[in-house]
């Protein structure tokens, strides 16, 4: 059977990562996270003093990305990869507010950038991957056999994200998890390196009112249809 790489896109908290796994799975395709590989240079940078509130000391965080080591390691119990930073699994770490209040910031350097995209693309050279993040059907595989561009409003991608976060034990409020997503959002689409915009050919998908379920099924169908077509 033919394998494709399927790229999706989209605004923060819209549900991407949870059909591109269910894809993915449904598929036997490698699933890769391009956000977590940002939110893990996010955490080095914090935790190393070089990003803090009001400063950003871009050029240390140049000079240290070469010795950055930055890779998923699966886990078999999970059924998922999970992201490694220097050897040391950070896989909850890179999801609190904390490093989503600085990834935006972060991720709009095209050193950055330049580094992970590299990475992402050996990551897909052998097809049979499912990619989510920003700039997959844009600039990591802009030659994509199946392209997605997922939507869906502030508030319901808010309050989606802020459940999870309190799922997770973590106290925050609404509000901030609001602001966050649209900040990001806002630096995102912006950016002069790669920012995020709906490529020509990728199918975009408003899921404000679409079950998880609905919502598999429809990618699902449509990723059939293009491994199937001659
Ligand atoms: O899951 P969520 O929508 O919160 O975001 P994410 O996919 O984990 O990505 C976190 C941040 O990384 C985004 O807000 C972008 O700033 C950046 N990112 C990017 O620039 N390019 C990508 N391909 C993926 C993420």
């Amino acid at each position: 059977m033919k394998k494709i790489t399927i790229a999706i896109d989209g605004f923060s908290s819209t549900g991407k990562s949870t059909v591109a796994k269910q894809l993915a799975k449904a598929l036997g395709y490698v699933y890769v996270d391009s956000g977590a590989m940002y939110r893990a240079v996010a955490l080095y940078a914090m935790q190393n003093g070089i990003i803090s509130q009001g400063n950003f000391d871009v050029e240390k965080l140049v000079s240290d990305l070469e010795s950055l080591r930055i890779h998923f390691k699966y886990n078999e119990d999970l059924g998922f990869a999970e992201m490694y930073l220097n050897g040391k699994n950070v896989e909850h770490e890179i999801r609190t507010l904390e490093v989503s209040q600085y990834v935006s910031q972060v991720a709009e350097i095209s050193e950055v950038r330049r580094m992970l995209v590299l990475q992402q693309q050996q990551m897909g050279m052998e097809k049979g991957v499912v990619m989510d993040g920003r700039d997959i059907g844009t600039v990591v595989f802009p030659d994509a056999e199946l392209k997605f561009f997922m939507t869906a409003s502030a508030e319901t991608r808010a309050k989606r994200r802020y459940k999870e976060l309190l799922d997770r034990n973590e106290n925050v409020s609404y509000e901030d998890v609001l602001k966050n997503v649209e900040s990001r959002d806002l630096i995102d689409s912006t950016r002069e390196d790669s920012p995020l915009m709906k490529a020509k050919d990728a199918i975009e998908i408003d899921n404000s009112n679409l079950s998880l379920e609905a919502q598999f099924e429809k990618l699902y169908a449509l990723a059939q249809e293009t491994i199937e077509k001659p």
